[in-house]
């Protein structure tokens, strides 16, 4: 069964995508799960599946995510291998995507997700910049919910509506669905962090959900992705595949092996009782 991870927050530019596309090449690379990862693009402006199948000139790819939420094509046709990683697949998003998220279907994507769910070690869902219906469609289908933001005073209020969204969620649509974290990305290299943001997000979130690594400002983390490449396939030394690999290897990993011990014990807990109603 795949571990699937949605990348949201409704703020733009915070670092969903890059977030998305590099933890997906760093899973391949030093998880070790299965090491087949599909990267599932509900972002209609694309910008995750324009780097992962090298289409910089916005040509929309011939199948997409928008057919197979509409029933046209089976999950596994609208599927297309990567120029990016040889063991990350996509279901690439079109413009047309937009139109669904008029649509009140919340659980299309989870439909989805269990058709393919034996065929992947990992599955990363990159969401568009707001909270509606496509990023409400891949927190009911995903096991954990990554939260990126900036550092700046500002990144906080939004944080606070994913967490409502994350928590009506799991009253209502997905039980299942558990924090990873929140990732601080595009910090100024040159300034401490501002001491306030991380008490203000501690406020928000306990501090053993907000991830210690914190990712800089890198050039080289801007300039991967259009060439259509990892930041460890694209500069392995830089300071930018460092600060990922090591939040990867040091943090995501370690919390994801105690999230899904907690999602055991939970669901042995059901099963008990469960039977002692019967
Ligand atoms: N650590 C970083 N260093 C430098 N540029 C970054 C970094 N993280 C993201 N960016 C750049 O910031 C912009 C917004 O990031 P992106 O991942 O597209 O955000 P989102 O998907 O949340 O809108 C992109 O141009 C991206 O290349
Ligand atoms: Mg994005």
């Amino acid at each position: 069964m795949s571990n699937v991870i949605a990348v949201v927050n409704h703020k733009g530019g915070t670092g969903k995508t890059t977030t998305a596309i590099n933890l997906a090449a760093g899973l391949t690379r030093y998880s070790d799960v299965t090491s087949s990862c599909l990267l599932i693009d509900m972002d209609p402006n694309g910008s995750a599946t324009s780097s992962l199948l090298g289409k910089m000139d916005g040509e929309p790819p011939a199948r997409s995510i928008f057919d197979v939420l509409r029933r046209a094509i089976t999950p596994q046709d609208g599927i297309s291998s990567t120029i990016y990683d040889e063991n990350i697949d996509i279901l690439p998003a079109t413009p047309t995507l937009e139109s669904m998220a008029k649509t009140q279907i919340n659980d299309r994507l989870a439909k989805v997700i269990s058709a393919l769910s034996t065929s992947y070690g990992w599955i990363i869902i990159d969401t568009p910049p707001n909270l509606g219906v496509l990023t409400q469609n891949a927190l009911v289908a995903a096991d954990y919910a990554l939260i990126p933001t900036q550092c700046s005073g500002l990144a906080i209020p939004p944080i606070r509506q994913i967490k409502d969204l994350i928590e009506k969620i799991q009253v209502r649509q997905n039980i299942w669905l558990q924090l990873m974290g929140v990732l601080i990305t595009q910090k100024d290299g040159r300034t401490p962090l501002q001491k306030p943001v991380r008490r203000e997000l501690g406020q928000v979130f306990p501090a053993a959900d907000i991830f210690k690594t914190v990712i800089t400002n890198n050039i080289k983390i801007e300039e991967a992705p259009a060439n259509s490449q990892s930041i460890y396939a694209y500069d392995s030394g830089c300071l930018g595949a460092s600060l990922y690999r090591d939040w990867i290897k040091k943090e995501f990993l370690k919390k994801h092996q105690r999230l899904e011990k907690k999602k055991v014990e939970r669901q042995e807990a059901v099963e008990a009782s469960k039977e002692s109603a019967e």
